[in-house]
């Protein structure tokens, strides 16, 4: 889809993204357990929602609509209708539409889409936000709870941990077809780590990865899966945080930003965007994220733009082994030569396609319902030069966001350009 009204991103919040292993999470060990609690869900959207309207200078009262993404809070913190808790961040939002939106992982660019469609449907200054608690229950049970983005029938006896069993399979099929190793694989995540240290909101900021113990399996990065056939195929260190946070941003049209006193150079365009959905528990080629490459190849075509244009790029790093099926499905590599990409430093912070600057959802974190709009915040932060020890050198022009539900089963690709 081409937006036939302008939309511009004005800019937004995203909270620190926290967890096991971040500093000022609070469990067992950490000094102030027992006297402090983790934020909860409202706290956190809370938040984000304040914080976005402080940093773009948009009043609550300003925001005609808003939609909000997350897809648990139910099981995670006994909490769903979430538009109605959405408004409670201030009295001004009272009465404002506010309507959440749900596709798995990819629940926050869902988010981002309803808010630039209701742009075209003729509103000025929308709101989309996203946001997840996913640390109230053990790992294991969070893994239950998010297997409900797979086919439960058929998928979830996979493993108690069905979506890292899912994405083993993927990497097992990646590596028997194109000869890849773990090592090879690998290299997505010490990336990722190591963007993550520069990032002062990422969950991971301080953990620090290495090449040999992101290859290596061991007790300090077990395998941890109980599927005979797919556990040595992925390791603790492959896979995305268990974490919670939120982000929340604001979209407007061109007689959105008078209202609010902006510019399109203060912001950057929406300049096409693609969504697909495929059937639950049927995919076809575990080698190849089709649904993603159906979704971008919409978003290509109505933006006129190739995978060539893309000079900064978010995409949906679930596991390591999705980082590599994603940059083969957007066309920054040829099938089979996703490894080779990352080995070859394009896709880091200085490289020609920089991806996932912040330390995506491996090392920044992925509170599910938030992931998709920080990743349009990313974009944004990135082309306005606002990533600090991060930043890529130039601002980039032209930039795209791939967030991902399920195992490829709904993809919704942005591409976006700079305006400032
Ligand atoms: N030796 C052997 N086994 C060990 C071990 C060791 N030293 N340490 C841990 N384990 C095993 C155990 O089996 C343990 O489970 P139990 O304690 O319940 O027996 C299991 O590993 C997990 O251990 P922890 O609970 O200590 O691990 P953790 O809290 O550090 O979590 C993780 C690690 C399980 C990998 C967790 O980070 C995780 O589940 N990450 C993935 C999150 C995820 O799947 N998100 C969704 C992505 S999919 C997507 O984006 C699309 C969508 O729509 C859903």
């Amino acid at each position: 889809m081409k937006p036939n009204r302008k939309v511009y991103v004005v800019g937004g919040d995203i909270t620190t993204f926290i967890g096991k292993n971040h500093p000022d999470f609070i469990w067992k060990r950490h000094p102030d357990f027992g006297t402090k609690e983790n934020p909860t869900l409202e706290e956190l959207t809370t938040k984000a929602i304040l914080g976005a309207c402080e940093k773009t200078g948009v009043k609550p009262e300003q925001i005609q609509r808003g939609y909000i993404g997350n897809f648990a809070g139910e099981l995670f913190s006994n909490q769903g209708h979430m538009g109605a808790m959405a408004v409670r961040a201030h009295e001004s939002l009272r009465g404002t539409p506010f309507i959440r939106v749900e596709g798995a992982c990819a629940s926050g660019a869902l988010a981002v889409v309803g808010a630039i469609e209701s742009l075209q449907a003729g509103l000025d200054i929308v709101m989309a936000t996203g946001s997840e608690v996913q640390t109230t229950v053990s790992a294991r049970e969070g893994a239950g709870y998010l297997a409900r983005a797979s086919h439960w029938e058929t998928e979830r006896e996979i493993d108690d941990f069905t979506f890292p069993a899912m994405f083993a399979r993927r990497a097992k099929h990646y590596k028997e077809a194109y000869g890849a190793t773990d090592a090879d694989i690998a290299h997505v995540t010490v990336k990722a780590y190591s963007n993550g240290n520069k990032n002062p909101l990422a969950h991971m900021r301080t953990v620090e990865m290495t090449l040999e113990n992101a290859s290596t399996p061991g007790d300090r990065n077990p395998q941890f899966l109980k599927n005979e056939d797919l556990r040595e195929h992925l390791k603790v260190s492959d896979c995305s945080q268990v974490s919670d946070g939120a982000a929340a941003l604001i979209l407007a049209t061109e007689e959105g930003l008078k209202k609010i006193g902006k510019t399109p150079a203060d912001c950057i365009e929406v300049t096409s965007y693609g969504v697909a959905t495929s059937p639950l528990g049927d995919v076809d080629d575990f080698t190849f994220m089709g649904n993603t490459h159906k979704a971008a190849t919409e978003a290509y075509a109505d933006g006129e733009l190739s995978a060539q244009d893309i000079q900064i790029c978010e995409v949906h790093d679930c596991f390591a082994i999705a980082e590599v099926l994603m940059t083969e499905a957007l066309g920054f590599a040829e099938r089979g030569k996703g490894t080779d990409l990352v080995k070859s430093g394009a896709t880091a912070i200085d490289g020609s396609i920089p991806v996932n600057t912040g330390g995506g959802l491996i090392a920044f974190g992925h509170p599910v319902g938030a992931t998709g709009v920080k990743q349009t915040l990313e974009i944004f932060r990135q082309m306005k030069g606002q990533c600090g020890d991060y930043q890529v050198p130039n601002k980039p022009q032209i930039g795209l966001s791939a967030n991902m539900g399920g195992d490829d089963r709904t993809s919704v690709v942005i591409t976006y350009k700079n305006l400032g």
